[in-house]
C-alpha cells in the first residue's frame, strides 16, 4: 500500500517508516528541511534505538521518502496524522497544528481516488469525530463515509524502545468511521504476527483507550512514588522496589511501572494526564484522582534533594555529581524531565553542578546553557564531588565500577544495587530505601 505520514520526522511519525519492512511504501512529510534531508540521507533526526537501520535500508531500496510537500502524499491509500498536540496553559491540547495539517492534507487528497484519514497523534475523547472531520471536509470537498474515510489509530510505544514497541504491540486499536475504512487499515498491519488483539471500536473510544492507559501507568507510578516515601520511614529497613517485586508478583497488578523514583516526565503523561483532567472540567467533571497524582509527581522530584541534604547538610559550593539527565534511559529527550527542578533548586542552593548524560546533553544546554558544567564521561563526572547523583537508569550507570567512586551516592532511580554500594564501604540514600 501506499502510506502517507503527516509529522513524519516526529517521534511517532518517523516510525512509521517501519511499515516498509511489511511491504509498504512511506512517505514521511515534514516541516523541516534539515530533518527531511537526513532522513533521505538515512539518518535519523531523532536518537531511537534500531531506527537509523531501517531508515538507512528502506530510504536505499526507495520504499521510504521524506519531503516537506504535501503533494507528494496525494496518491496515498492511507494518510496518517502524527503531528504533536502541544499542552495550552491550562493544561488542555492546542489542536492547531494537528487542524492545520488536517486542512492541508484534505488539500492535497486526489479527486478519484478513495483515501483513508488516520489520526495517530494523541487527541482527547471527541477530538477526531469532532474536529478533525469537519476540517478534512471543508478543505477537500469531499463527504466523510463516502468519498473518503476516517480512522483513530493510537500510537503505545515508549521512547527509547519505540522501534521494538512498533513491530511487536500487545494490541492494535482501530477506532473506526466505518466498516471500510477499518478493513483498509485493518490491510496496513496485516503482515504483523496475527496474534496481536486487534480492537476495532468507535473513534472516541479508541482516543479514550489512549488516554485511559497512560493516565492508568502514571497512577501507578505516583501510587508507588507515595509508598516510596513512606517505606522510608520506618525503624526496620523496609526497601519499596522489593514490596514492588512482591505485589507484582499477583496476576492482578502485575510487575510493570512499579518503579519508584523521581517521578514521571516525558512528552507523554504529564501531558496527557493534565489535557484529560482539562477535558474532564470542561465535561463538568472533576477527576480527582488524576489532579493528586499530577500532585504527587511534582513534589516527587524534590524528596532527592531532602536526601542530598540529609548527607551533605547545606549545599552551599558543593559539587554535586548529576548522573543522567534524560527523563529516562536510551533516549536524548529532556521534556518535562524530573532533573530539571531538581537541578535548578540545587542550583539555586549554591551548589555547582557537573552532569553527565550519554545522549542528552545538547538538549540540556537548550535549559541550562553554561550554568552548569558538561562532562564527556561518569568518570570526569564524579572526580571530586561531594555527592553523586544518579536520576537516570542508563546502562552505563548500573555497571559503573564503585571503587571509583569516593562520595556519597544519592539514588534517585535505583540505579545501583544499595546492598552492593555498602560493600564498597559508601553512603547510599535512595528513593524508598533505608539503610
Ligand atoms: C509512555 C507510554 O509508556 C507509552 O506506552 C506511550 O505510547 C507514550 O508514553 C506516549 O503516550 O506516546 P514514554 O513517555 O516514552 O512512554 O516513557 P515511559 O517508559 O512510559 O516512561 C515515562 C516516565 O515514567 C519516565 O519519566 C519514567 O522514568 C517514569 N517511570 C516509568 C517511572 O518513574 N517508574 C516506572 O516504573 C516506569
Amino acid at each position: 500500500m501506499n502510506i502517507g505520514v503527516v509529522g513524519g520526522t516526529g517521534y511517532v511519525g518517523i516510525t512509521l517508516a517501519c511499515l516498509a519492512d511489511f511491504g509498504h511504501d512511506v512517505v514521511l512529510v515534514g516541516r523541516t528541511k534539515k530533518k527531511v534531508d537526513l532522513i533521505n540521507k538515512g539518518v535519523s533526526p531523532i536518537y531511537e534505538l534500531g531506527l537509523e537501520k531501517i531508515l538507512k535500508m528502506n530510504v536505499e531500496s526507495g520504499k521510504v521518502h521524506a519531503t516537506t510537500d504535501y503533494k507528494d502524499i496525494g496518491d496515498a491509500d492511507v494518510i496518517f496524522i502524527c503531528v504533536g498536540t502541544p499542552s495550552r496553559e491550562d493544561g488542555s491540547i492546542n489542536l492547531s497544528d494537528i487542524k492545520e495539517a488536517s486542512s492541508q492534507v484534505a488539500r492535497c487528497l486526489s479527486k478519484e481516488k478513495y483515501h483513508v484519514i488516520v489520526v495517530k497523534s494523541t487527541v482527547v475523547p471527541g477530538t477526531t469525530i469532532h474536529e478533525i472531520k469537519p476540517v478534512l471536509e471543508k478543505h477537500s470537498d469531499k463527504k466523510c463515509g463516502q468519498d473518503f474515510s476516517l480512522c483513530m489509530n493510537p500510537e503505545f510505544l515508549r521512547e527509547g524502545v519505540a522501534v521494538e514497541d512498533f513491530l511487536n504491540p500487545d494490541k492494535i486499536v482501530i477506532g473506526c468511521y466505518d466498516d471500510k475504512s477499518y478493513s483498509v487499515v485493518e490491510r496496513v498491519y496485516e503482515g504483523f504476527d496475527k496474534k496481536i488483539p486487534r480492537i476495532k471500536t468507535n473513534l472516541t473510544t479508541a482516543e479514550m483507550i489512549k488516554y485511559v492507559q497512560n493516565s492508568f501507568l502514571a497512577v501507578k507510578i505516583s501510587f508507588i512514588n507515595q509508598m516510596a516515601n513512606l517505606s522510608e520511614r520506618y525503624d526496620e529497613p523496609v526497601d519499596v522496589y522489593e514490596v514492588a517485586h512482591a505485589i507484582g508478583l499477583d496476576p492482578r497488578i502485575g510487575p510493570h511501572f512499579l518503579r519508584a523514583g523521581i517521578g514521571f516526565g516525558g512528552s507523554c503523561f504529564p501531558k496527557d494526564v493534565r489535557a484529560l483532567i482539562a477535558q474532564g472540567k470542561e465535561l463538568g467533571y472533576n477527576l480527582t484522582i488524576l489532579e493528586e497524582i499530577m500532585r504527587v509527581n511534582e513534589k516527587q522530584p524534590y524528596r532527592v534533594i531532602e536526601l542530598i541534604k540529609e548527607v551533605l547538610g547545606d549545599l552551599e559550593n558543593k559539587t554535586i555529581a548529576v548522573l543522567g539527565l534524560a527523563f529516562k534511559s536510551d533516549t536524548d529527550d529532556m521534556r518535562e524531565s524530573p532533573t530539571i527542578p531538581i537541578i535548578k533548586t540545587l542550583v539555586k542552593d549554591g551548589a555547582k553542578i557537573k552532569a553527565y548524560d550519554p545522549q542528552a546533553e545538547e538538549n540540556t544546554k537548550k535549559i541550562f546553557g553554561d550554568s552548569i558544567e558538561y562532562c564527556s564521561s561518569p568518570d570526569e563526572c564524579i572526580n571530586g564531588a561531594d555527592v553523586c547523583l544518579f536520576l537516570t537508569e542508563w546502562k552505563e550507570f548500573k555497571n559503573l565500577n564503585l571503587s571509583k567512586i569516593k562520595c556519597p551516592i544519592v539514588d534517585g532511580k535505583r540505579v545501583l544495587d544499595p546492598n552492593e554500594v555498602k560493600k564498597h564501604g559508601l553512603v547510599y540514600r535512595g528513593i524508598g530505601w533505608k539503610n
